[in-house]
Formats: structure tokens, sequence, C-alpha cells
């Protein structure tokens, strides 16, 4: 028996921690299927993750590369400046790999690259119905500190506003 569950560790996939990286064009039909798989209707076009650098985002992506060599979009984080904060853009982990850890590591990366930049805080806007993000986010350090009217369109309602501070000290440690 345990001979056979070694044969089968040896055809398991062990390398399913996904890589991070800047989103590029060729994962733009990736990222609007999953956007819409998470956002539905209220999910940005493909025109908005072409002219990101208009835009001025930062996009990040959770690549899994299998052994074929051919790579799976597990999910993605946008982060932007906001004069001397950051704000997260948008984030989501597609449906199937949820509750896996990968949103926490975007977020964490998407934290450190803007406590790196100098931002001295990063903020979001979340639906207030979303208990799973805000959850999530809670989890990760947000705090609700307001919030904003009619942020989803005509009847979409308001925003929960949330913040993390972020500390310059943390990056003097690591040093
Ligand atoms: C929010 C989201 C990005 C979380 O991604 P994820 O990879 O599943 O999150 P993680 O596995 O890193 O979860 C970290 C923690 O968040 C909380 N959390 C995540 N999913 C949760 C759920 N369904 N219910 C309750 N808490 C949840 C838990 O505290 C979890 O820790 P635990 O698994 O040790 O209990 C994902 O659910 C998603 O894509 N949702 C749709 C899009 C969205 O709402 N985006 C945010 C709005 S901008």
């Amino acid at each position: 028996m345990v001979a056979e569950l070694r044969a089968a560790l040896l055809d398991a996939d062990l390398s399913a921690r996904p890589t991070l990286r800047e989103l590029t064009d060729d994962d733009v039909a990736a990222v609007v299927a999953l956007d819409r798989e998470a956002f539905g209707d209220d999910a940005w076009a493909e025109e908005v993750y072409l002219r990101r650098e208009d835009w001025g985002c930062l996009l990040i992506v959770a690549e899994r590369v299998g052994r074929d060599g051919g790579s799976v979009l597990w999910g993605y984080v946008g982060i932007e400046p906001r004069g001397e904060r950051c704000g997260v853009a948008s984030l989501a982990v597609a449906k199937d790999v949820r509750r896996h850890g990968i949103g926490s590591r975007l977020l964490g990366v998407a934290l450190d690259v803007a406590r790196r930049a100098g931002a001295a805080s990063v903020d979001l806007e979340v639906h207030p119905s979303n208990s799973v993000a805000i959850e999530f986010y809670g989890k990760h350090g947000f705090e609700p500190f307001g919030s904003v009217a009619d942020y989803y369109g005509v009847d979409g309602g308001s925003a929960l506003l949330m913040r993390h501070e972020l500390h310059r000290m943390d990056v003097a440690a690591e040093h």
C-alpha cells in the first residue's frame, strides 16, 4: 500500500504553489474570464487591462505553471498609487482554488510593494454585502474607516472603505 502511495506521489503535482509576476498582454483574456467569474456584470472590460499604463495600475497575477509547460491563471491583484497612499483596485481568485491562501499571497505581495514604494497606507473599497472579502481583508489588518456613497453606480449603493496602515520601520527592520 505504501508503495502504491509512493508511486502516486511521483505522479502527484508537488509544485502547485503559484508564481507571482506582473501581468502582460498575454494574460488579459484569462484575467477578464476570471474577473467575470468573480464579479459577473460588474467585471472590467478587456480594454481596462490593455490600457493599464494610462490607468496607472500595477497588476500582479498568480500563475500556476504545469509540468507540461502550460499555465493557468489562479488570481490577480491590482494596486494603484493614490497620493501618499496606495489603493487595491481589484483582487480575485479563481473559484475552484479559493481558500488555499492564494488571495493572501497576492495581497501580501501588494502590501509589501506599497510599503517598499513608501506608501503610508493601503486603502480599498468593498461592497458592504461582500462579507467574505470583508473577513479576508480584516484578517490582513484592514479596518473600516468610512464609506463612499453611490460607489457602485446608480443602484449599486455605497462602498465600505477599509485601510491598512503601513509602517516604514518594517522595511528598515529587514535590513
Ligand atoms: C476574497 C478572495 C480574494 C479571497 O481569496 P482566497 O484565496 O480564497 O483567500 P485565502 O485562502 O487567502 O483566505 C484567507 C482568509 O480569508 C478569510 N476567508 C477567505 N475566504 C473566506 C470565506 N469564503 N468565508 C469566510 N472567510 C474567508 C479566512 O479568514 C481565510 O483564512 P482561513 O482559510 O485560514 O480561515 C476570494 O474569495 C475572491 O476572489 N472573491 C471574489 C472576488 C472578491 O470579492 N474580491 C474582493 C473584492 S475587491
